[in-house]
């Protein structure tokens, strides 16, 4: 499962090939947009020559990374670098040996998703495109169009009508994306998104596209650096939401690259666990019967609008990562998910409802004792609190209207 040798093909450029993780069909790179296989219509991945250690890691940010990337630099807000928290009192709640919070909520446009686009941008430019697209629950949108914009191409993106948090339409708005709003769900979207993209209307840049996970991989990267700088050891466990499982599948390749250059051992994999809200959770319900592909599920709720999907494209990717490093996918309550938004936030970290789902996930595994107190763990908050406005005001506290006057406040804070 582990596995990734492979001789060089003639197709590939500079050391770099995308590979059917079905049949094994390779093509070109950077040619021609594609997306899947023309054969088999499978999933594409991308192969290199040679894969990285720690030690050709230098410099900052995604592109930190290079030696595992198909290119050396790219349109940079920057990206990366984001804090590995330290949540000493739900750590101790939680009863794990160790808990960290990585949260990708501190990306330029508040998350993960700036990795994938940095390199999804210069691949852009590599392929000549002038139109970049994506379907988007809001987080990629945002992404899209900012860095869309600064590399001076035009941006469309389609979001799920009225199912999209406030501050990502703005992000995508004000970045100068154009903005079409569909009267379906997530799922809906990228089909159509799809279609766009083979036509030749549109470059595609969801997690379909293989170079967008290229990006994410850093997170597993920088995971595996920061927490052994601190403890000398990697964790057992990564917990991260789950909504295409790009990520899922990215943080598996990540893992993949370092077992295949010999940098890091098979057992020193940490376990992937990823967490859907109950209202959404067709890969739960996929480890769950041992399927290797998700079946679709046309209606999908959660306040979590984030991973509010009822196909993840990347399932087929994503679940041979889960059951190979051991992990586990769990579904959670959006009550649940609003209580895990709340005990991050009393320890400083903002994030919104569906990063909030890793927490909520690791604390239902505790619960159940399927994640074990000696364990280190460490939780994926993938979006910032001011994505969604309107779930953190909504989760928070009243704000108390007071007469304007110091001994009216005093009277009313005694009150
Ligand atoms: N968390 C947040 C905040 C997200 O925005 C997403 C996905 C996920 C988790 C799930 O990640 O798809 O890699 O499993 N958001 C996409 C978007 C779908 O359009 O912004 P995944």
């Amino acid at each position: 499962m582990f596995d990734l040798a492979t001789a060089t093909p003639d197709c590939a450029d500079g050391g770099v090939w995308l590979a059917c993780i079905d049949c094994g069909q390779r093509l070109a790179p950077f040619d021609i947009p594609v997306y899947r296989c023309p054969d088999c219509d499978g999933l594409l991945e991308a192969r290199y020559e040679q894969y990285p250690t720690f030690e050709e890691f230098s410099g900052r940010g995604v592109w930190r990374y290079d030696a595992a990337l198909p290119f050396e630099s790219g349109v940079s807000l920057p990206e990366g670098d984001t804090p590995l928290h330290e949540v000493p009192r739900l750590e101790s709640d939680l009863d794990v040996r160790s808990l960290r919070v990585k949260h990708e909520g501190m990306n330029p446009t508040g998350s993960f998703k700036d990795r994938g686009m940095t390199l999804g941008v210069r691949v852009a430019e590599e392929l000549d495109v002038s139109r970049l697209a994506c379907a988007s629950t809001g987080n990629t949108s945002a992404a899209l169009a900012a860095y869309g914009g600064r590399a001076g191409l035009e941006t469309l993106v389609l979001l799920p009508a009225g199912k999209v948090a406030a501050g990502k339409v703005a992000q995508a708005a004000l970045h100068g994306a154009r903005i079409l709003e569909v009267d379906g769900n997530f799922d809906a979207c990228l089909d159509i998104v799809s279609d766009l993209a083979e036509r030749g209307e549109a470059y595609l840049l969801n997690s379909l596209n293989p170079f967008r996970l290229e990006g994410q991989k850093t997170i597993g990267f920088e995971i595996l650096e920061a927490f052994r700088d601190d403890y000398g050891r990697f964790p057992d466990r990564i917990v991260l939401p789950v909504g295409n499982a790009g990520n899922t599948a990215a943080l598996y390749k990540a893992f993949r690259e370092l077992v295949q250059s010999g940098a890091l051992a098979e057992e020193e994999v940490p376990m992937l666990t990823g967490v859907q809200a109950e209202g959404a959770a067709p890969m739960v319900e996929a480890i769950e019967e041992g399927w290797d592909d998700t079946e679709r599920w046309e209606s999908v709720e959660t306040r979590a609008t984030a991973i509010r999907i009822g196909n993840p494209v990347n399932a087929p990717k994503a679940i041979p990562g889960i059951r190979a490093t051991g992990g586990t996918a769990v579904a959670v309550s959006d009550a649940e998910i609003t209580d895990a938004q709340r005990s991050l936030a009393a320890e400083g970290v903002g994030v919104e409802p569906a990063s909030a789902a890793s927490v909520a996930g690791l604390r239902k595994l505790r619960d159940e004792g399927v994640i074990e107190s000696e364990e280190d763990v460490v939780c994926l908050t993938t979006g910032h609190l001011l994505k969604d406005p309107d779930a953190a005001a909504a989760a928070g506290s009243e704000p108390e209207p007071v007469p304007n006057g110091t001994e009216a406040v005093l009277d009313h804070l005694s009150g």
